[in-house]
């Protein structure tokens, strides 16, 4: 197992949720942080928390072409070097595909596939200076099911495990490891922090949290210590996904049930003769 003493662990969208618990685990298990999001106050508060010789805050938007460079830059001028780096920040669209506008499906792919890329390319360079390191991509099961209304997330998170998949071949040979977390459905604020067009911004049940953001954090931390391919938190998402390779049928006919909970069909204009009057 590696120890996480003094190790130096760049973390994007630490501001809240899944990324500022696994600050916090981090540092409880001896590691020095660099916290990336976009609201200082809350980066700068996490910061004065953790202890100013253990964390610093970066406000970035990494949307901004020009602040990979920028967070590398100063958490190399802060500690020095990058050991771990978290790609954690990402932002959810609840919107029919058809009603998906430009602005905000390029928001979407800013943030969570170019945004990230951009880092890891600069992050992935200093570490094979160093001689290796460890990238940690926060992915979803929302990229390999078809999941009404957030077909724009799940493109995107199913690009960034894609760059995740390719990446930990192609860095193997210089010691650079690449671990894919599924998280399964955390009780944060990312639905509410979703980007949204329609009436369709509604939550069914079943989608209702079946992992805590501790234990996401806690198992971030473990994979940083025992470098797996990939983590797994929810049995429910895995079945799904074992459900899309070996019944996608069955997995169409469940979606579109999800589909008609979210937004109704419209009554069709027999459906008067089967109800009372
Ligand atoms: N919650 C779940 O059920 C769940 C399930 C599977 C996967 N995930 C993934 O887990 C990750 C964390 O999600 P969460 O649940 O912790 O959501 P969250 O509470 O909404 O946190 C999202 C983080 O991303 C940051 N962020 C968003 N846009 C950014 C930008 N343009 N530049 C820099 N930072 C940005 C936010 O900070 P600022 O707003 O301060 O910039 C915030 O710190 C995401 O990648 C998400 O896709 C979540």
């Amino acid at each position: 197992m590696i120890s996480l003493q003094d190790k130096i662990v760049l973390i994007t969208g630490a501001s809240r949720g899944i990324g500022a618990a696994t600050a916090r685990e981090f540092v409880a298990a001896g590691a020095r942080v660099a916290l990336v999001a976009r609201s200082s106050d809350a980066l700068t508060q996490l910061a004065a928390e953790l202890g100013a010789a253990r964390a610093c805050a970066i406000s970035a938007d990494l949307t901004d072409p020009a602040s990979a460079a920028r967070i590398v830059a100063q958490t190399l001028a802060m500690f020095g070097r990058a050991d771990v780096l978290i790609n954690n920040a990402g932002i959810g669209y609840r919107a029919a595909l058809l009603r998906a506008r430009p602005d905000q499906i390029a928001q979407v792919f800013g943030v969570n596939v170019f945004g990230a890329l951009a880092l890891t390319q600069h992050v992935a360079r200093q570490m094979q200076t160093q001689g290796g390191g460890h990238v940690i991509n926060i992915l979803t099961t929302a990229s390999r099911i078809p999941i009404p209304f957030q077909g724009i997330y799940g493109a995107s998170k199913a690009a960034f495990e894609m760059l995740t998949d390719t990446l930990r071949i192609e860095l193997a040979r210089s010691q650079v490891v690449v671990t894919g977390i599924y998280p399964g459905t955390v009780a944060t604020t990312f639905n509410q922090n979703a980007l949204r067009e329609g009436e369709t911004a509604a939550i069914l049940e079943e989608y209702r949290a079946d992992t805590s953001v501790q234990a996401v954090a806690h198992a971030i931390m473990r994979a940083a210590q025992q470098r797996p391919r990939a983590t797994w938190l929810s049995g429910r998402g895995r079945r799904y996904v074992i459900a899309s390779v070996l019944f996608p049928t069955w997995l169409d006919a469940r979606m579109a049930e999800t589909r008609d909970a979210l937004e109704p069909p419209p009554p069709q204009t027999w459906d008067h003769l089967f109800k009372n009057s």
